[in-house]
């Protein structure tokens, strides 16, 4: 039998923050864990957002949107952005690139990098989601 909470009405809608276009998804369920300070569930984000993902590639700068659910490399390639890539699950270089900003990216399946790397802002696109505007340099090799 499924719960009231699996079964809350989701509500979404986008505005602009700070010059910005971001998008929020809030159901009843997480507006409840947000106002009566319930526990929030595994995986479970409060509030979507969207950052400005800039990538430099051969090319140049290339500029898009990316949700922050969503692989910057996926993102890239609908926006028509070639990041490189082969095994697209964080087990190969092939689609690595290096934060040039300070942005922020979550990448919990980055399983090649090793912490040195990551300290060093190595990010790998495919399995990457923006927690932040975020600029990287894919032109660069990742030493290793
Ligand atoms: S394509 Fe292999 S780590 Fe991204």
């Amino acid at each position: 039998m499924a719960s009231i909470a699996s079964l809350a009405p989701v509500i979404s809608t986008s505005f602009i923050v700070f010059g910005q276009p971001a998008t929020v998804v809030c159901s009843f369920r997480k507006v409840g864990q947000a106002w009566f300070g319930l526990k929030p569930q595994r995986g479970v984000h409060l509030c979507k957002s969207t950052h400005k993902v800039t990538v430099i590639t051969s090319d140049g700068p290339h500029e898009f949107q990316c949700p922050d659910d969503k692989a910057i490399h996926s993102e890239a390639g609908k926006n028509k952005i070639f990041l490189g890539g082969g095994c697209l699950k964080g087990n190969c270089y092939g689609c690595a690139g290096q934060i040039t900003n300070g942005g922020e990216v979550h990448q919990p399946k980055a399983v090649k990098l090793n912490d040195e790397q990551k300290d060093k802002h190595w990010v790998l696109t495919c399995v990457a989601y923006p927690r932040s505007d975020v600029v990287i340099d894919t032109t660069k090799q990742v030493p290793v």
